[in-house]
């Protein structure tokens, strides 16, 4: 009894010494307000997770879509891409660099001229790493021959033979809208497409002639000097390359670290194969600020999105105390890779893939389409239920960890949110919802206003011009998106960002571009800081 009683006497004591001075130490804006210490800016009136939808399609995995004659639903079941098998059935890619240096680090020959030695190493090693390169290179898919044609969509019947040459798998469209398609040309079909094309007749611009020389291209190696300045600089994230997801959350805990008054960072769960899920909080701590939360990397071969979500809070960490009231009067959540294991794929086996990398049940394919996920009207017009499509909506809504984890964490901190923005690439354009059919909601003339103020920020400092409206509207509808569902959240500004550029490069596009894209778009967050500070 006494015992008892001493043991809870003491761990009264301990929790009281340790815990207390713990929160009061807590350095202003550290702390991440949990759902239910304050209330939310107010419960949608908008049914989310709407029953109906879900009982009629969290079952049915029918995988023959009707074919539809209205374009707004072609467009979407055009993304399709239900392809080689041998490719998306991978889950791990083989590495083979580590074994084969170490098999040749074994033979290194005896040489005893020291400067023989250093030459001879040096060009050792230059092989070693062109060995290295070769084996990435093979276990790669390779787009040569790959070619990606715009295609006007104006006249009668183009979006009928594409619709055909999709259902035999020679296309996948990549980006587009009313009145023209990027069409992604398979290396093995361009005689067939080209010559399907001539029979009826259908004019095409090759804008690029071999996708796999743009992917050599698209990436090189940082140069010596810009090496050596990352060693000093204490992260390795550059916005001249594309970096992998290791350097760019060591730039995030970077922060954290040298900003602990302001930053810090939180993994909100993980990814189906573990990758951490990192969202980093800036905050100057006055209990009145909104919040505002963006994201980026959804779609894996996205590449510009976390470039640029990265540059924003490279811009905005390291000036805070220089920065605009409207930047520092917000707190800041920035998760730059939603999906970090379909990032990584891109860089080491894939660099078209799209979705995240669980494997569907049963079946061959993987992967979902994160912005086909999440639950609000999930399953609706765009989304498909087949595994090996390329807008695979899952079996269930928030059948997936990463849209499941950034679902919760917008739901279960209390923060004020009052915009969600979530990059994406590519066409330049500024959407708002909805984007699972074409309506809109009731305060869709304050979202174009700010969509179009956005826009003219953007033109007006890097010259690009983005095309403003409704996703559904300017695009085509597609259910289950992220924004869709925030909106749904009742956060006011919600927008999806298509950043540059407009097909020239596509998806490749080049380390040049990246600060001249970042640079204007945070010309658009600015104008966004604006409005939520007035709201
Ligand atoms: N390109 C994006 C996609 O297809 C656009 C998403 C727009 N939002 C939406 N809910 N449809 O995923
Ligand atoms: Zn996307």
């Amino acid at each position: 009894m006494e015992l008892r009683y001493g043991l809870v006497a003491f761990l009264a004591v301990t929790t009281a010494v340790f815990a207390t001075p713990l929160l009061n130490e807590l350095p202003p804006g550290k702390e991440w307000p949990e759902r239910l210490s304050v209330k939310q800016p107010y419960e949608p009136e908008i049914p989310t997770e709407s029953p109906e939808y879900y009982s009629t399609f969290s079952s049915d995995l029918s995988f023959d879509e009707k074919p539809s004659e209205n374009i707004n639903e072609i467009l979407p079941a055009l993304n399709e891409k239900v392809e080689n098998i041998e490719v998306a059935d991978r889950i791990t890619p083989p590495v083979t660099n580590v074994e084969k240096s170490e098999t040749i680090n074994g033979n290194l020959p005896n040489v005893n001229d020291k400067a023989d030695q250093k030459r001879e190493t040096n060009e050792f090693q230059k092989d070693l790493l062109g060995a290295a390169k070769d084996a990435e290179k093979e276990n790669k898919v390779n787009y040569s021959g790959a070619q990606v044609w715009k295609v006007s969509t104006e006249k009668s019947g183009v979006r009928t033979l594409l619709g055909r040459l999709r259902r035999r798998n020679l296309i996948a469209t990549w980006s587009g809208n009313h009145s023209y398609v990027d069409v992604f040309v398979k290396p093995h079909a361009v005689e067939n497409v080209t010559r399907a094309f001539k029979r009826e007749n259908i004019e095409y611009d090759i804008v690029i002639d071999d996708l796999q020389k743009r992917i050599d291209e698209e990436n090189p190696p940082l140069d010596q000097n810009e090496i050596e300045l990352q060693d000093r600089r204490g992260h390795r994230m550059t916005w001249k390359q594309y970096h992998r997801l290791e350097d760019i959350h060591g730039f995030l805990d970077y922060l954290a670290k040298t900003y602990p008054a302001i930053i810090s960072v939180r993994s909100i769960g993980k990814s189906f194969e573990g990758r951490d899920l990192k969202v980093l909080r800036i905050s100057n701590g006055q209990p009145s600020n909104k919040a505002v939360f963006i994201d980026g990397g959804i779609h894996a071969r996205e590449w510009i999105s976390p470039a640029t979500v990265t540059y924003f809070i490279n811009q905005f960490a390291e000036n805070f105390d220089d920065e605009e009231d409207d930047i520092r009067n917000i707190d800041w959540y920035f998760l730059p890779v939603v999906n970090p294991d379909g990032y990584e794929y891109t860089h080491t086996a894939d660099r078209l893939w799209r979705k995240n990398r669980k494997p569907a049940v049963g079946r061959q394919c993987a992967g979902t389409d994160l912005n086909r996920n999440f639950g609000y009207r999930w399953g609706g017009k765009g989304a498909s239920a087949n595994p090996c499509s390329d807008i695979f909506r899952g079996n269930r809504m928030f059948s997936e960890p990463e849209s499941k984890a950034l679902a919760d964490f917008i739901k279960n901190t209390a923060a004020n949110f009052t915009a969600y923005l979530t990059y994406h690439s590519y066409g330049q354009y500024i959407l708002y919802p909805w984007g699972y059919d074409n309506v809109v909601p009731p305060d869709h003339q304050s979202l174009d206003e700010v969509g179009k103020s956005m826009a003219d920020a953007i033109k007006e400092t890097g010259g690009s011009k983005y095309t403003v409206g409704s996703s559904s509207g300017v695009l085509y509808p597609a259910a289950g998106g992220s924004d869709d569902w925030a909106k749904g959240q009742g956060i006011k500004y919600t927008f999806t960002i298509e950043l540059g550029d407009t097909g020239q490069y596509g998806f490749i596009l080049p380390t040049s571009h990246i600060v001249p894209v970042a640079k204007e778009s945070l010309a658009g967050l600015r104008v966004l800081a604006r409005y939520v500070n007035k709201y």
